[in-house]
């Protein structure tokens, strides 16, 4: 049978300040991350052997930890410097990265004020598989299980595991009933974004997409909001309701990982993936070379 695990990929893992080989960076089940959630992670993409905004998504890690009170004990210097000799050390060109910061076992209760903070950073293959057109067929959404919550009710400008549970839970939801992904209401009901990505909207050839104040305001979401300035298409940044679903031409959804999708379908709502859009993939694609 085909061995489909994460845990069993060649090459090493760069595991506190070491290169591990792959299979052996391992944790104890007692372990306060698994336990209690105190995780936060970045995903970084490598495309022709460069780590596109490494410094940006170092600086999220640090900030992560911060929010949940671990004090990563590397520098932002070291952490970027071990990114780029993993990539180098695994020998891949495009890559998916995962550097993930966590709490050790030294400690199991709910004040974990005397655990070790650990770093792992991990990176695979992972080429762009889909032609420019295919994506342009798009993706379909359906409204999600859970809403963001309220920003006093959890760390939403952390990327933390513990805000991922409400997500995985949508997204198998969604796929459950065919779709691709779930598309996320805010805890007043407004459009926030899907389970692992923000969203844009394109209406009269402006983009509107909603005002990130309890998620995660993506790496490529701002990124993107540049590189419309650049080209001279307008960005509003404001509060969007689902009544509003249905006036829209177009709708793509964006992050590192899914980089540009274009977006065909949100429940009852169609789109066509159109020309502002694919300037947008078209810039983006040049932006990382
Ligand atoms: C919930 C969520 N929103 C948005 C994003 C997009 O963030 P970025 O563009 O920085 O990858 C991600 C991916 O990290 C995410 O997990």
């Amino acid at each position: 049978m085909e061995n489909t695990s994460y845990d069993n990929l060649p090459g090493y893992i760069w595991m506190n300040g070491e290169f591990i080989k792959w299979a052996d960076a391992k944790v104890h089940v007692i372990n306060h991350a698994m336990h209690y959630a105190s995780s936060v992670f970045e995903g970084n993409r490598a495309y022709n052997g460069k780590v596109f905004k490494l410094e940006e998504h170092t600086a999220r890690l640090f900030k992560s930890a911060e929010i949940l009170d671990m004090k990563i004990p590397y520098t932002e210097a070291e952490i970027n410097q071990a990114c780029k000799d993993i990539l180098i050390k695994q020998n891949i060109k495009s890559a998916y990265m995962r550097p993930i910061v966590w709490r050790g076992s030294e400690q199991m209760g709910i004040s974990a004020q005397d655990t070790k903070i650990n770093v792992a950073i991990a990176v695979w293959d992972w080429p762009s598989y889909f032609s420019i057109e295919d994506k342009m067929k798009g993706i379909r959404l359906t409204a999600a299980l859970y809403q963001r919550p309220a920003p006093d009710t959890a760390p939403f400008r952390a990327k933390a595991a513990g805000l991922y549970m409400i997500c995985t839970l949508s997204k198998h939801a969604a796929e459950a009933k065919g779709f691709d992904d779930a598309l996320m209401l805010d805890y007043q009901g407004n459009v926030a974004e899907s389970t692992g990505s923000n969203i844009f909207f394109v209406k009269d050839g402006e983009l509107h997409t909603p005002d990130p104040y309890c998620f995660l305001n993506g790496i490529t979401r701002q990124t993107i909001i540049k590189l419309a300035e650049q080209a001279n298409i307008k960005v509003n940044v404001r509060t969007i309701t689902p009544d509003e679903l249905s006036t829209f031409d177009e709708c793509f959804l964006c992050g590192t990982a899914i980089e540009i999708m274009p977006v065909r379908q949100i429940d009852t709502h169609n789109y066509t993936p159109s020309s502002v859009t694919k300037q947008l993939i078209e810039a983006y694609v040049e932006l990382h070379g």
